[in-house]
C-alpha cells in the first residue's frame, strides 16, 4: 500500500529533524574539542553518526513505501556551550523534543491506519528511550564530577571509548 501524503510529509519532516540532530551533535563535538575534552568530542561525533543513521533509516523506508523524499534546509545549530554539563543538558532537552516528534508520528500513523509504519516506527520509539536514558546518565555523572578535575578526566576517557556501530533499523 502506497504511503499517504500526510505520512510522507511526516517522514520528510523527521528526516530533516534527524539531520538537524546530527548537525547539533557535530557542533557539540567541535566545541568539546575546543574545551580539550577529546573523549566527549568523540562521544558527540559518534552521536552524529547515529543521527545520520536515524535519518537514513527513515529515508530508505520512505523509498521502500513508494514515497518521495524531499530534502529541505537544515537549521544552523547552536555553536557555544560553556561546559560539558551545558552540552548534555541541551542533549537531554533535545532528545525529549525528538521523542515528542516520534510519538506524534506514531499518532499520525494510527490515525492514517498505517500499520506498517506503526511497526517500523516502533524501533524509533525504543531508540528514544535509550537516547534519553544515556544522555541523562552522562549528565548525572558529569554533575558528580563537577569541581573534581580528576573525575572529569576519567569520564572523558570513558566517553572516548565509544565507537559507532551501525544500527539495524526497523
Ligand atoms: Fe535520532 Fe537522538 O534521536
Amino acid at each position: 500500500m502506497a504511503i499517504s501524503t500526510k505520512m510522507e510529509a511526516a517522514f520528510n519532516a523527521q528526516i530533516n529533524a534527524e539531520m538537524y540532530s546530527a548537525y547539533l551533535y557535530l557542533s557539540m563535538s567541535c566545541q568539546a574539542q575546543d574545551l580539550k575534552l577529546k573523549g566527549i568530542a568523540n562521544w558527540f561525533k559518534v552521536q552524529y553518526d547515529e543521527e545520520i543513521a536515524h535519518a537514513m533509516g527513515l529515508l530508505n523506508y520512505l523509498h521502500d513505501r513508494g514515497g518521495r523524499v524531499i530534502l529541505t534546509a537544515i537549521e544552523a545549530p547552536r555553536t557555544e556551550w560553556e561546559s560539558a554539563i551545558a552540552m548534555f543538558e541541551n542533549t537531554c532537552e533535545h532528545e525529549a523534543k525528538v521523542t515528542g516528534l516520534i510519538n506524534e508520528m506514531v499518532s499520525l500513523a494510527m490515525e492514517e491506519k498505517d500499520y506498517a509504519a506503526i511497526q517500523f516506527l516502533d524501533w524509533y520509539v525504543k531508540e528514544q528511550v535509550e537516547e534519553e536514558a544515556t544522555a541523562d546518565e552522562i549528565l548525572g555523572e558529569l554533575r558528580l564530577a563537577e569541581n573534581a578535575p580528576g573525575a572529569l578526566l576519567m569520564l572523558d576517557r570513558e566517553l572516548g571509548a565509544r565507537t559507532f556501530v551501525a544500527p539495524v533499523i526497523g
